[in-house]
């Protein structure tokens, strides 16, 4: 079931908080601290390319160049994105999906990744993959898409133009 633009931003409010509640079961700090970082996308859209969920866009300090999309150029170790995930059945009952991460990590870490860290949070706290970790095969498809963005962007997809805050 589709949601209007105004509809999806009521769920995300409403849905915020048990959202949050559900990563932070995670052992993974930042599966409960990304809800602190800025977020830049205006509000829930639906990507194709992540199980077609509503999803939001944040990045850490570090990762703040993300607000120049485009042009943010490369990204330093430290830098932080995750999107948040929820979905709607077609009866229109709306649940919380998994919580999408990646984390620049130093030069040598991965070069297959450029160096990116993917981790995929489930619902219930569980690490469904994390790049040369737990479950690394299963965030493979995730270096598999964003590896094919222009070199210059260093894997990072950005959001359609008119869900990008400003
Ligand atoms: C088939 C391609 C594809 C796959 C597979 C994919 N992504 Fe993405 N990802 C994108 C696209 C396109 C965007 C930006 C547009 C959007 O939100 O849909 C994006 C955006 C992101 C962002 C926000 C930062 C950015 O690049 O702008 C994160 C974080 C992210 N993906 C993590 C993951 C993780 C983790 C996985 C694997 C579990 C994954 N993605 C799998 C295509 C993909």
């Amino acid at each position: 079931m589709e949601l209007t633009d105004e509809e999806a931003v009521k769920v995300y409010d409403c849905l915020f908080p048990t959202m949050k509640a559900a990563y932070a079961k995670s052992d993974k700090g930042d599966a409960s601290g990304y809800s602190n970082w800025r977020r830049y996308s205006t509000q829930s859209y639906v990507s194709a390319t992540h199980g077609s969920r509503y999803v939001q866009n944040y990045a850490n300090a570090s990762a703040k160049a993300y607000g120049a999309y485009e042009e943010a150029g490369a990204f330093p170790p430290g830098a932080k994105l995750a999107k948040d995930s929820f979905m709607v059945n077609a009866k229109g009952e709306v649940s919380v999906g998994p919580l999408f991460m990646m984390e620049k990590m130093p030069a040598g870490f991965n070069s297959d990744s450029g160096d990116w860290r993917y981790t995929m949070v489930m619902p219930n706290g569980a690490i469904a993959g994390t790049t040369n970790g737990q479950g690394s095969a299963n965030v493979e498809f995730c270096i598999g898409c964003h590896i094919a963005v222009a070199p210059e962007q260093d894997s990072v997809m950005l959001l359609p133009e008119e869900y990008r805050v400003k």
